[in-house]
């Protein structure tokens, strides 16, 4: 029979063991909050409605939620005021159901700090309680190491009698290893009155929803248990050791994934890939590479080692080492590294090359333009095909404003070359080692540096006067 099914996800909870100023629910897992990732999961569903259940932190929550979320999912939040425990927070979740005319329906219950659950858990899960006819049907699985988890309490014919909560078992149960995900597939119906029973009766004294299922199972209603095949799906997110352990299982897909679609990596756990990133078939990952937020490799480039790329769109064919990138663009085979740090608004055109000891900054290097080593580029126009000499810089700050230069096309600056913003190099202009220009130079002109000044027989004079057989006065 069909019934619809919608999902709420209690995510008010205060993350007190986080020790955070941050809500639990927005610590990032591979760059995404990790209520996004349950969200993700669920969008993947047919959902008739997503409930978020929102309190500690709930604004920040909510617009985070709204921000990172394509807006045509059928998301709501409520907020839960005060954290009396999760059978009162599915309550809380409960309540824009009120409205609708056909209470005959399935709910997904389930907590906001599980992010490695999958989609096709979940639709396995909602199909065993249709078929079954269950009232509800939870998912367990077995852990080496159950220590915080609720444990499953199994009556004599093997079905599931409760959940005893791991600060209220006795030593015996917990010595018990299948554990309570916290997933659940509720009739809606069914779960109402049952929630309405319970009592804060216990180790935490709070309202817990565990204990609905003793309740059904009371009042004579079916309660199935699906056994999960991958405990680490059940990984719950309570403090900063367990964070990292999730992140770490997330890592490891998010990289076979790429793997599978034609990415290389020579140490796969030593490669971190964000999950808004994307990347092309024969990319090639060298150890330590962080890729975040958005960033986007195209194919052939071979990335790394020790690389951090935030929000970065890099082209084809591109060899980038040892190099720090913030929302910066590489065009088609370009070359970058070793030793770059290129800041926001930097853009490389194809065949451009940056290398050892160069920053980059709203900065755009032409087509085929060179910045070999040692320099600084910042609020710049670097010509296609210019080659800026070994110590150039950009002096583009008077102590109050940012100013823009622009070097032509085809020029060359010398050693040393001091740029003083605002200042144009025409094209096929040249400057000579250490030139300070401050005024434009035209297309095919030269700046000469400033000469060095000999003196001839300066350091034996300079003896003399220490020995005092010179006055110093004399010259
Ligand atoms: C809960 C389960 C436990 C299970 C474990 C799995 C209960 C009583 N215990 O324990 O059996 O093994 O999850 O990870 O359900 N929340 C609210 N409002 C509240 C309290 C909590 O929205 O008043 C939310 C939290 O934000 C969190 C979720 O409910 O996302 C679970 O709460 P948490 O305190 O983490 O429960 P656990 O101790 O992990
Ligand atoms: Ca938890």
């Amino acid at each position: 029979m069909y019934r619809p099914l919608s999902a709420v996800v209690l995510a008010a909870g205060e993350g007190t063991r986080m020790r955070s100023a941050t809500p639990k629910m927005l610590h990032p897992l591979c760059g995404r909050p990790m209520i996004l990732h349950v969200l993700d999961t669920l969008v993947q569903l047919p959902l008739e409605r997503i409930v978020v259940v929102v309190g500690h932190g709930a604004e920040h929550v909510t617009k985070t939620v709204h921000e990172q979320l394509a807006t045509e999912v059928p998301l709501e939040f409520v907020e839960q005021r005060v954290q009396r425990g999760t059978g009162d927070a599915a309550s809380v979740g409960l309540t824009p159901f009120a409205d609708s005319v056909d209470a005959e329906d399935d709910v997904l219950v389930l907590p906001g700090d599980t992010p490695l659950l999958r989609p096709e858990t979940l639709a396995a899960l909602a199909t065993e309680h249709r078929l079954a006819e269950a009232a509800a049907t939870l998912l367990t699985v077995e852990l080496d190491a159950p220590d915080g988890y609720g444990r499953i309490i199994r009556d004599e014919r093997g079905g599931v009698d409760r959940i005893v909560e791991h600060a209220d078992a006795s030593d015996e149960e917990q010595e018990l290893r299948e554990v309570n995900p916290s997933i659940y597939c509720f009739r809606r119906t069914y779960l109402a009155p049952a929630l309405r029973r319970l009592n804060p009766e216990n180790a935490q004294g709070e309202y817990y929803l565990t204990d609905v299922i003793e309740v059904l199972r009371r009042t004579g209603h079916l309660i199935v248990a699906v056994p999960g095949d991958d405990a680490t799906e059940a990984m719950g997110v309570n403090d900063r050791a367990q964070l990292a352990s999730a992140e770490r299982v997330l890592r490891a897909r998010i990289n076979e994934r790429w793997m599978r679609e034609g990415v290389s990596m020579t140490d796969a756990e030593r490669t971190y890939v964000d999950a808004g990133v994307e990347l092309e078939p024969d990319v090639r990952l060298l150890p330590n590479v962080i890729l975040e937020g958005r960033t986007v490799i195209g194919s052939g480039s071979v990335v790394g080692p020790d690389c951090r790329l935030v929000d970065t769109i890099v082209g084809e064919d591109v060899v980038i080492a040892q190099t720090v990138a913030r929302e910066t663009e590489i065009g088609d085979r370009a070359t970058i590294g070793p030793f770059v740090s290129m800041r926001a608004g930097t853009r490389v055109a194809a065949d451009a090359h940056v290398g050892t000891f160069v920053e980059t900054k709203n900065a755009d290097i032409g087509e085929g333009a060179k910045v070999p080593h040692l320099a600084y580029i910042g609020d710049a126009v670097i010509g296609p095909r210019a080659n800026i000499g070994a110590g150039t810089i950009t002096a583009n700050y008077d102590g109050r404003e940012k100013h823009r230069t622009r070097v032509g096309a085809d020029a060359k600056t010398g050693s040393n070359t001091v740029l003083v913003a605002p200042v144009e190099l025409g094209d096929g202009a040249y400057t000579g080692a250490g030139a300070v220009v401050t005024n434009d130079v035209p297309a095919g002109a030269l700046a000469k540096g400033v000469p060095a000044q000999v003196e001839e027989g300066w350091a034996r004079r300079r003896r003399q006067v220490a020995d005092g057989s010179v006055d110093d006065e004399q010259d």
